[in-house]
């Protein structure tokens, strides 16, 4: 428009100029070229500054997606950008993140193994959430607070926050989540949720070990607070020295009822993507722990724990009727329970 005006008037100047005074006449040319060169200018700038500023605010508003480099396409369910309401993820937002869930049974190690995981700078294993009654009451509860965990909006000491590359948690399997298995397993499936299975395989040892801590939940040896893990071996000895006593006649139908339970686990939640662990095979052979990273597909590191074992050596030494349990277990499909099983 600017043009066509200084078009227009340049041509109505153009009419044959007077001859009487050429100064004045191309004096008025020359103003007229000069406003008109300032008028297009400055509506130049102004295009200039509007057409930034749209550049810039559409940064803002359309955000890039992250692109999945190096991922193979049947791995793209399992990888995630999670965008938390409560903080920003900075300079990590563009690294990939990883859902994880530990099913597990009390007494069975996790607790180690969940210091373990914790110890690496990029995963965050949110502890026992629903040991929380209220947070499992129904599959809606357990939903809203699983989609918290995955967002990175559940915030415990073991959130790593931005550069997060792995977050999870631990749960048992008495609670709600064999109950509720279909839609968890569900869930997992579509939210692309790895689980790693954490058992024991000597379950007479970790019957020792429910017995002994239900005991110290009560007796509080340790100055008068109950301790389910301890930090030093001064405690873990204190702790030690109780024997519980063993019920022989519901010695093996309680094996048999954890041993089903187990089984039924891994039935139910076999259409996962998962891996079974052993707290035995982690204690003896801590090169486990680099296959539980890949799974996770977090960078190696070397992972340690301050937990101390409470429980360490001979199993004859830990409870009371050893010479009973002997006797009942031998013969029967637990006699290896009796057996020396590793060494500390
Ligand atoms: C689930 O439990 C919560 C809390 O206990 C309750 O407020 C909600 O109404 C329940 N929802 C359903 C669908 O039962
Ligand atoms: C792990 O955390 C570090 C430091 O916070 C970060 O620099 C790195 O990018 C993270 N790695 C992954 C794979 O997210
Ligand atoms: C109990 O507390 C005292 C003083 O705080 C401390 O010296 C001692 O080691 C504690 N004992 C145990 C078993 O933790
Ligand atoms: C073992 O448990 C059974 C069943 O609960 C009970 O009848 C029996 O008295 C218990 N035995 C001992 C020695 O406590
Ligand atoms: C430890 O486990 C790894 C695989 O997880 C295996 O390759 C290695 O041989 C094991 N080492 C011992 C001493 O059993």
């Amino acid at each position: 428009m600017a043009d066509d005006f200084c078009l227009f008037l340049k041509d109505s100047l153009n009419i044959k100029p007077p001859k009487k005074s050429p100064l004045v006449l191309r004096m008025i040319v020359l103003t007229f070229a000069m406003v008109c060169g300032v008028y297009i200018c400055t509506i130049c700038l102004k295009q200039l500054s509007y057409s930034t500023k749209a550049r810039f605010l559409n940064v803002e508003v359309v955000e890039m997606p992250c692109e999945s480099h190096n991922v193979e396409p049947f791995e793209k369910p399992y990888v995630h950008y999670p965008k938390p309401k409560t903080f920003s993820r900075a300079e990590c937002a563009c690294n990939p993140v990883r859902l994880f869930a530990i099913l597990s049974t009390q007494r069975s190690g996790s607790g180690w193994f969940e210091t373990l995981l914790n110890s690496h700078m990029n995963i965050s294993s949110n502890g026992e959430i629903f040991s929380v009654k209220p947070r499992r009451s129904n599959i809606s509860t357990i939903v809203e607070t699983l989609d918290k965990i995955y967002n990175l909006d559940w915030l415990t000491s073991a959130s790593k926050n931005e550069c997060t590359a792995a977050v999870g948690l631990k749960w048992m399997l008495n609670q709600g989540l064999v109950q509720h298995h279909e839609e968890i397993v569900k869930y997992f499936n579509s939210r692309g949720v790895s689980v790693i299975f954490l058992f024991r395989k000597n379950l007479l040892r970790r019957m020792i070990s429910i017995l002994a801590n239900s005991y110290d939940q009560d007796a509080k040896p340790l100055n008068g607070t109950h301790k389910s893990h301890v930090h030093s071996p001064h405690e873990a000895e204190i702790l030690a020295k109780y024997k519980p006593t063993i019920n022989t006649t519901l010695l093996i139908p309680n094996l048999r009822q954890v041993e089903e339970m187990t089984t039924k686990a891994l039935e139910y939640f076999k259409s996962t993507r998962h891996i079974i662990l052993y707290y035995e095979d982690i204690i003896k052979n801590r090169t486990k722990l680099i296959e539980v990273q890949d799974f996770l597909k977090v960078p190696r590191r070397d992972l340690n724990s301050r937990q101390v074992k409470i429980h360490k050596g001979s199993l004859s030494d830990h409870v009371e009727n050893w010479d009973d349990i002997q006797k009942t277990l031998t013969g029967t499909p637990y006699e290896s329970f009796i057996h020396e099983d590793y060494k500390i």
